[in-house]
């Protein structure tokens, strides 16, 4: 049933001149705003899609499809009507746990990850979350600058907590309050 609402709800926004100008300019995706908005049932595969071009150990779509389920905290960022990021974060008992972050890699390093960020720090906020945790590769160094400039700090470590080339790799456990 949600998937037909999906599909009127597209049918309904769904703009021709716009979607003929992105087609045929395609430099004018890149300068279209970062729209985020909460993820819907539709979207699952192209996030599913992201996370395989993102990273080298991806989720799998069902773990997508039960985070979904389950009324974690998804949203995403769309450019031009394309998904581009998302955002998954978990929340109870006043804390909040970031448990997926990502941009598509040909848009990395433009801000978006940081938008997505500070969205999901503002959704966790009100529900009244005073804390937020997150895990990251000590390898990522990317998302370890973007989570101290964040305010994020290191609190510890999660022994053999990845999958790795050679193995497992620890996770760092970084945290801030809200
Ligand atoms: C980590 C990730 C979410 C960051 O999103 P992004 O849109 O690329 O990053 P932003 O453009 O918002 O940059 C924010 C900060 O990240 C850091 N950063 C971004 N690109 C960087 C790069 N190429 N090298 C080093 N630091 C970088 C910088 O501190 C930057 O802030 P600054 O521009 O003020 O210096 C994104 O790179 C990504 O999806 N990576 C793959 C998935 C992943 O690793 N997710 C995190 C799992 S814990």
């Amino acid at each position: 049933m949600s998937e037909l609402f999906d599909y009127i709800r597209r049918w309904i926004n769904y703009d021709p001149e716009t979607e003929f100008y992105y087609k045929h300019f395609p430099s004018l995706v890149e300068t279209a705003e970062l729209v985020l908005r909460p993820m819907r049932r539709a979207d699952l595969k192209s996030v599913a899609a992201i996370e395989q071009a993102a990273y080298e150990f991806p989720w799998e779509p069902a773990t997508f499809r039960d985070c979904f389920n389950v009324g974690y905290c998804c949203w995403i960022g769309e450019k031009a009507g394309q998904i581009v990021a998302y955002g998954i974060c978990s929340v109870g008992a006043g804390e909040s746990h970031v448990l997926n972050l990502c941009v598509a890699p040909h848009i990395q390093g433009n801000g978006y990850g940081r938008i997505m960020l500070e969205k999901l720090m503002e959704i966790a906020k009100s529900y009244r979350a005073d804390s937020m945790f997150l895990e990251v590769r000590p390898s990522n160094r990317r998302a370890i600058k973007l989570y101290q400039q964040m305010g994020f700090n290191e609190i510890g470590t999660r022994k053999d907590y990845y999958p790795a080339r050679n193995g497992r790799e620890d996770a760092l456990i970084m945290a801030r309050t809200l």
